[in-house]
């Protein structure tokens, strides 16, 4: 058995893992990374492509933005396609000047594991049997084994950022977590190609024949999703049905200008809403993915899980520079709350867009008549818009400020949603103090 000790043990070295690493070590926070898979293996999937301002600034805080601002692509707005009819959001013109960043989720993990070596920090990829112990107490310890010898590594903090299959979540005693679940009764069937986009924005598509999505990587290489049933398989799915299909479901326009050619991927994502609360366990927390899924429609993943970073490192700098655990206490419910609005986002969003085999047409008559109104109403397109770049940061705390300089207004509210984040999560955290 070989012992090791840091600061803060990090299992998952996904976007959430590396970008914890990334700004910890600029704190001066000492980490290492455990990762399941190799590097090449977390580089091959094929993900998230769109990032909020949010995330581009956090990309920039850990000096890791430099390659984002050069070959990412700045978009303005979007398009939804409805009836057969395409209506343009105009992010920038709505929310006062915000944007999105079209940048993949593989490059913005390349930058980040490139950004960790050359500053000659430590990850062990490979690692086997990740299990974590005593997180309850004031020592706890992360074991693995690599290369047939077994390690062990003292640490004060576990940070679980190891996605929604991970070890962190599954080692919490089940009754001190509260799970809430929505599992879609549809896929997304994405395929990746070097084909110029059909369009320079994103479209989101509501056909008679399901959703589809035309997004891109650059302006060379797309990236396309169609609703599939869960039932189907990606080897049923050849290049040219899947063209064929998106064809069918776009307008004439895209037809036309629709440029087909080999995939360089193809997989079959299943859709789901999920959270847990809390998101820590004494001296455990999760982020990411290991503590809440959205269904992709919102573009929300991977922004949530930089936010969650974002709160976590703050709360680790505060307790080592400040000696203060006041970012530690009050991390799950910051989180969740910003969670539990892109959850309802991407939810709803899922549900105007997707067509539900148990529906009949009607639905797809509700749905048209619901974006009709949302493309013709400011207050509407507004909505849609602000969700879709994101809430700022503080949007919770700027909240309880209002709410508390203009009581009368929020009568009827006893207690902030916060506090009772906060007494639930005590609560249940407390068996672990
Ligand atoms: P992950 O990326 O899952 O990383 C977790 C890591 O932990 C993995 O590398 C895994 O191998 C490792 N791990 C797991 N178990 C263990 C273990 N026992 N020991 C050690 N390591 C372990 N989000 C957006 O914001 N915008 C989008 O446009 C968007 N599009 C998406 C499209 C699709 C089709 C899908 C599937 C997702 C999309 N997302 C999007 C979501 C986004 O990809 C995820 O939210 C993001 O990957 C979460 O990052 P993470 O680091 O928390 O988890
Ligand atoms: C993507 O490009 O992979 C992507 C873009 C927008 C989404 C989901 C996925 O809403």
């Amino acid at each position: 058995m070989r012992t090791q000790r840091t600061q803060v043990a990090i299992v998952g070295a996904g976007p959430s893992g590396l970008l914890l690493g990334q700004l910890l070590h600029r704190a001066g926070v000492h980490t290492i990374i455990l990762e399941r898979q190799t590097g090449d293996y977390v580089l091959g999937r094929i993900r998230a492509g769109v990032l909020e301002q949010v995330s581009v600034d956090l990309l920039d805080e850990a000096g890791v933005g430099a390659r984002m601002h050069k070959e990412g692509l700045v978009h303005c707005g979007f398009e939804l396609m409805f009836e057969g009819r395409r209506q343009r959001v105009d992010l920038h013109g709505l929310t006062g000047g915000k944007t999105v960043m079209v940048y993949g989720q593989t490059e913005l993990t390349r930058d980040l594991m490139e950004a960790r070596a050359a500053a000659g920090l430590f990850t062990v990829y490979d690692a086997q049997d990740v299990r974590i112990y005593d997180f309850d107490t004031e020592k706890p310890r992360v074991c693995y084994r690599k290369d047939g010898v077994e390690h062990e590594i003292a640490c004060d903090f576990i940070a679980g950022c190891d996605g929604f299959h991970g070890v962190c979540r599954s080692s919490v005693p089940r009754a001190a977590i509260t799970e809430f679940e929505k599992v879609y009764p549809f896929g997304w069937l994405g395929l990746l190609s070097d084909t110029p986009p059909v369009c320079d924005e994103l479209i989101y598509i509501n056909s008679e024949r399901g959703f589809a999505l035309c997004s891109q990587r650059s302006r060379t290489r797309s990236r396309y999703y169609l609703q599939v049933p869960l039932t189907d398989r990606v080897e049923e799915w050849t290049d040219e049905a899947f063209w064929d299909e998106l064809s069918r479901r776009l307008d004439d326009e895209g037809r036309d200008k629709l440029v087909t050619g080999r995939s360089l991927e193809k997989s079959i994502a299943p859709l789901r809403s999920f959270v847990i609360e809390p998101l820590r366990f004494g001296r455990m927390f999760l982020a990411g993915d290991a503590g809440h899924i959205v269904p992709p429609t919102g573009a929300k993943g991977l922004n949530l899980a930089a936010t969650d970073v974002k709160y976590l490192s703050m709360a680790f700098v505060e307790y080592y520079v400040d000696k203060s655990q006041a970012g530690i206490d009050a991390y799950s419910a910051r989180c969740l709350r910003r969670i539990w609005r892109a959850e309802r986002f991407s939810w709803w969003f899922t549900a105007l867009m997707h067509r539900f085999s148990e529906d009949g047409p009607i639905v797809g008559k509700f749905q048209a008549a619901e974006l009709d109104y949302l493309m013709h109403s400011q207050a509407g397109l507004r909505s849609i818009a602000e969700n879709y770049v994101g809430l700022p940061l503080d949007f919770g705390e700027h909240h309880e400020r209002q709410r508390s300089a203009h009581p009368s207004e929020f009568c009827g509210h006893a207690g902030s949603v916060e506090g009772e984040h906060s007494r639930a999560a005590a609560a249940i955290a407390a068996r672990f103090n």
